[in-house]
């Protein structure tokens, strides 16, 4: 079996009561947005979903705005292009499946909105995806355009390493190693699958505190009002 299980990483947010690292969410929308945003669509987020997350009101605004979508039909019938508002989705890089394939050797690149939910191993087998790429051992022919990752089911992808030291520089300064750029975007595909989970954190720790009064008050009255 050519395949490996990712090792599982500590992440800031693997703790119960841990929520996600909102600034390395960020920088992972900028890598998203440089290098990933070339050939997987995001088409379940919105720039509105910046908002409060990594962006304030005004800076998902202007990332909108740098983004042409297709909008239409006019009156006169026709589609046309306009800057993104707040309420578009991630536009695609390709326009169907079809032309997905045809740039990519056959391979489509899935969209990566659900991909942590979707794949065994979630942000962790992001993660060593994105780091594991090595040469093929002994024996493996790998067929054109097709590049070798032992984390990848079968091994044989048609993804080229996609992150080096320094592919993007950070807005915030971060040093920019491989690692970092595949911990960071990881961190905002787990985001983007769970836009939830910060809140979900927060009321477990509320449930617990409700149900540890009530609890306390069911012992009263039994201990004592029974009695
Ligand atoms: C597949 C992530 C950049 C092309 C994938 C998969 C993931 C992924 C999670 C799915 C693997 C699976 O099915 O289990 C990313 C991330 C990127 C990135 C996070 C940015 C850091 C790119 C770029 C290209 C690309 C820039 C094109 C030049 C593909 C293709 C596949 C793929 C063609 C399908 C591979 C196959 O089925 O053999 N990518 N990718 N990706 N990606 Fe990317």
């Amino acid at each position: 079996d050519l395949e490996l299980h990712p090792p599982k990483n500590i992440w800031s947010h693997s703790g119960i009561f841990s929520s996600l690292d909102h600034a390395s969410v960020r920088r992972g929308f900028e890598v998203y947005k440089q290098v990933c945003a070339a050939c997987h669509s995001l088409r379940f987020v919105a720039y509105r979903n910046l908002v409060g997350v990594t962006h304030t009101e005004a800076e998902a605004k202007a990332e909108a705005e740098e983004q042409m979508i297709e909008d239409g039909p006019n009156d006169e019938g026709n589609m046309f292009k306009r800057p993104g508002k707040l309420s578009d989705y991630f536009p695609s890089p390709y326009p169907n499946e079809e032309a997905a394939r045809a740039a990519n050797n056959g391979s489509y690149p899935p969209d990566l909105s659900y991909i942590t939910a979707a794949r065994h191993g979630a942000e962790d087998y992001i993660f060593a995806l994105l780091t594991g790429y090595c040469d093929p051992p002994a024996g493996v022919v790998l067929r054109e355009g097709q590049y070798y990752n032992p984390y990848f089911p079968g091994g044989a992808i048609s993804m080229a390493q996609a992150l080096y030291n320094e592919t993007i520089e950070y807005n915030d300064g971060t040093p920019a190693s491989a690692s970092q750029l595949a911990k960071d975007v990881s961190t905002f595909l787990k985001w983007t699958a769970e836009p939830e989970h910060d809140d979900r954190k927060k009321m477990l720790i509320k449930v617990l505190g409700i149900f540890s009064f009530l609890l306390g008050i069911t012992w009263y009255i039994k201990k004592v009002k029974f009695a």
